[in-house]
């Protein structure tokens, strides 16, 4: 049987395991993916396990996406370029980093319908899954990313890996066509960013990354306002798809039953 795990700290959240081990069931293969809480030095001998076989495949999580690189042989462009893995394969005998939160970020996106094309986007937050959705942003050819982070020191260091960034002070809203919620802020029901959008027009499209709960406050009320509203879900489902094609050699189908399994 082969065997998957997710890695991270905490990692008790984590719907990873439900979605590939449905994929799995589905497909018929002979394996099982587990999640496993670790602390930053058990990364190396868990590599060590995908190079002797006895591990085939890893997601990294918060906060081992980075911290992981050093144990790896190669790294996707990708993952290069963010400094930020999240799936692991081997393959022609190198353990191979990727991430695939960038295709699973930009997926989303399409499947909305939503054109991003020349849109200037506002950025809520500066942590581990910022520069991967920049880097997907940039490919879909933005005109323009603002980013704000309450620590603008952190928004600032993005700047070393995305020269065109434009960096707002926490709570000042510029123009924009989306904005974007990176923040773990909305994660508990009550959260609210405090942040005053309502003289912004309505019809702008509104994005969380959180997807549990379903619909954040920061959602909510832009949804109120009449604005366009896209939780995290499809994203979460993408990057797992994309990870599971490295793994198995084909993308596993998407439909409604895959949609409930992360209802909670
Ligand atoms: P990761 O582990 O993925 O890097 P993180 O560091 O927890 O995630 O990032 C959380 C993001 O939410 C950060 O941008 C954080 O801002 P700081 O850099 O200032 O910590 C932001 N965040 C968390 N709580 C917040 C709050 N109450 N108000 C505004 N931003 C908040």
């Amino acid at each position: 049987m082969k065997k998957y795990l997710v890695i991270g700290n905490p990692i008790d959240h984590s719907l990873s395991p439900k979605l590939h081990n449905h994929w799995l069931k589905k497909n018929k293969i002979d394996g099982k993916y587990d999640k496993k809480k670790i602390n930053k030095n058990e990364l190396e001998d868990l590599i060590a396990k995908i190079r002797n076989k006895e591990i085939h495949g890893i997601n990294v999580t918060v906060p081992f996406k980075q911290d992981v690189i050093s144990y790896l042989d190669k790294l996707s462009p990708e993952a290069e370029e963010t400094k930020s893995v999240n799936t692991i394969h081997f393959n022609n005998d190198k353990v191979v980093g990727h991430n695939t939160d960038i295709g699973g970020f930009e997926r989303a996106i399409k499947n909305t319908g939503y054109n991003l094309l020349n849109k200037k986007i506002f950025i809520l937050g500066a942590g581990g899954v910022v520069p991967s959705i920049i880097y997907s942003l940039n490919k879909m050819k933005v005109s323009k990313i603002i980013i704000s982070n309450r620590t603008k020191k952190k928004a600032e260091d993005l700047k070393a890996s995305f020269k065109d960034l434009i960096i707002v002070d926490w709570g000042k809203i510029p123009e924009f066509d989306m904005v974007i919620n990176a923040t773990s802020v909305g994660l508990n029901i009550n959260d609210d960013l405090n942040l005053n959008f309502s003289e912004t027009d309505n019809q702008k499209f509104y994005y969380d990354v959180i997807y549990n709960p379903k619909e954040t406050n920061f959602l909510k009320q832009a949804k109120k306002r009449g604005n366009l509203t896209e939780n995290g879900k499809k994203m979460f489902i993408y990057q797992a798809a994309i990870a599971f094609e490295f793994w198995h050699g084909f993308f596993p189908e998407i439909n409604q039953e895959v949609n409930r399994l992360l209802d909670l």
